[in-house]
């Protein structure tokens, strides 16, 4: 992929449905007893490969027409309760995608078979001990390659649990939500710090009750999740994107409709104000506890940022949206983000060799990164099979002198089909505002 430099951007977009609710609402709807119905269900190939597993397990999953006014399909699930769940006929095959593998993980725990789940070379590569550990803690056996999938899962008539996760991961959260919805007893997961909540949110969608406090969230085991009627909103780590593009780009503004605003996942917007972006943000909506609205962003003079160990797991998948936005000409200093190395690539070394290639002025650290003020040259880069790199070294080659060439750009069918076909949308002349 050859992108020309230059900017503004400009116009109106609708991003696809959030990838981290789709992959509830698809795995509840599984669980639950009749037919559930989920609109604008992420289209990209992660969600695909929870339904792809889904199915494996013979649930049946159906695709209906788009809804109006819908960016991704509507899906059908005809539930027929955990029970209903069978061995699959061979290994389930969860892509790119740890989302699908560790919370479907959470589920097969409490299953009275065996299940053997494996995923592409970057999912191979990812640490799950995180999820065995405590899930094996709650009466399951887990077999790993070294801590890395495959993963066999024995499951096991479950036991509740307390369990306080070492690291601050809303699928670690998940997982044990979803073995605690069938164990025996209550279960509890203290968190670190808070994370996406959108598993919490989803429970009582489905009817589950669940019980938050503090820090704290438990469930009761032996619960039966309800069908539901839902709508997935507009997934704001993909219009993390454009958001950049446009506080990076003099004379740019977006406006992207119909987005997700759950505190737990809006941080990055409160950022990218603080870089000196014009941002305004108006919910329009809530829909099965999660709000959603219109976000509107202009370019406005940079301000250097410094993002903390706290602030990290709020934009976790941000982080590089924003740096891209820095090397155009801001600086940022990211430090606590260690986790940023675990994720479809090492983000951290991905990151820093990308945008030095391009020109940027970036240190590599253990746990982060800082990037200094540069002008862009524009170059070679890989995207090293990750959808986000690839985003995030289109944003930041816009801003540069010469043209960037994007190796591995087709992982941003992950999580944003059509990225490219939007972002020269965005670049035509004369957009409104
Ligand atoms: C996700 C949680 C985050 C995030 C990932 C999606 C989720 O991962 O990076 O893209 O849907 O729960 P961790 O839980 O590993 O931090």
């Amino acid at each position: 992929m050859i992108i020309t430099p230059g900017g503004p951007v400009r116009g109106r977009l609708q991003v696809p449905g959030d990838k981290s609710i789709s992959h509830r609402y698809a795995l509840l709807a599984a669980l639950a007893d009749g037919t559930s119905t989920i609109r604008n269900y992420a289209p990209g190939a992660d969600c695909a490969s929870t339904l792809h597993c889904l199915r494996m397990l013979g649930v049946d999953v159906r695709t209906a027409p788009d809804g109006a006014g819908d960016a991704g399909p509507t899906i059908v699930i005809d539930g027929r309760g955990a029970d209903a769940l069978g061995p699959a006929h061979e290994r389930l095959d969860a892509g790119n995608s740890g989302t699908t593998m560790r919370l479907l993980a959470g589920i097969l725990a409490a299953r009275p078979f065996e299940t053997t789940i494996t995923g592409d070379a970057s999912l191979q590569r990812r640490p799950m001990r995180r999820i065995v550990d405590p899930l094996e803690k709650m009466g399951a056996r887990i077999l790993t390659a070294g801590g890395r999938p495959p993963l066999v899962i024995r499951g096991a008539a479950l036991r509740g649990a307390t369990y306080e996760p070492p690291v601050a991961s809303a699928q670690v959260k998940s997982a044990v939500l979803l073995a605690g919805l069938h164990a025996a007893g209550t279960t509890q997961v203290i968190e670190p710090v808070p994370t996406r909540d959108h598993t919490e949110r989803a429970l009582p969608a489905f009817g589950i009750d669940i019980h938050r406090a503090q820090g704290r969230i438990a469930v009761r085991g032996g619960q039966r999740p309800a069908p539901a009627q839902l709508r997935v909103p507009g997934d704001l780590s993909s219009a993390a994107f454009w958001a950049s593009a446009a506080a990076a780009l003099p004379g740019s503004a977006v406006e992207i409709a119909d987005v997700g605003l759950n505190p737990t996942r809006s941080a990055f917007l409160d950022l990218l104000r603080a870089m000196g972006a014009d941002v305004a943000v108006a919910q329009t909506g809530v829909a099965a506890g999660e709000p959603f609205g219109t976000v509107r962003v202009r370019y406005g003079a940079r301000r250097p940022l410094r993002i903390g160990p706290d602030q990290v797991p709020g934009v976790i998948d941000e982080l590089p949206a924003l740096a891209a936005a820095a090397c155009a000409g801001g600086a940022l200093e990211v430090h606590g983000a260690a986790e940023l190395r675990a994720k479809e690539s090492d983000r951290i070394a991905v990151l820093a060799c990308g945008l030095r290639a391009l020109g940027a002025e970036v240190d590599e650290r253990p746990d982060g990164f800082a990037i200094r003020p540069a002008a862009l040259t524009g170059g070679v880069v890989d995207a090293a099979g990750d959808h986000r790199m690839a985003m995030a070294f289109a944003v930041a080659a816009l801003a540069a002198a010469g043209p960037t060439t994007i190796t591995g750009h087709a992982a941003v069918d992950v999580s944003y089909p059509g990225f490219f076909e939007a972002l020269a949308a965005v670049r035509e002349p004369a957009r409104p505002a």
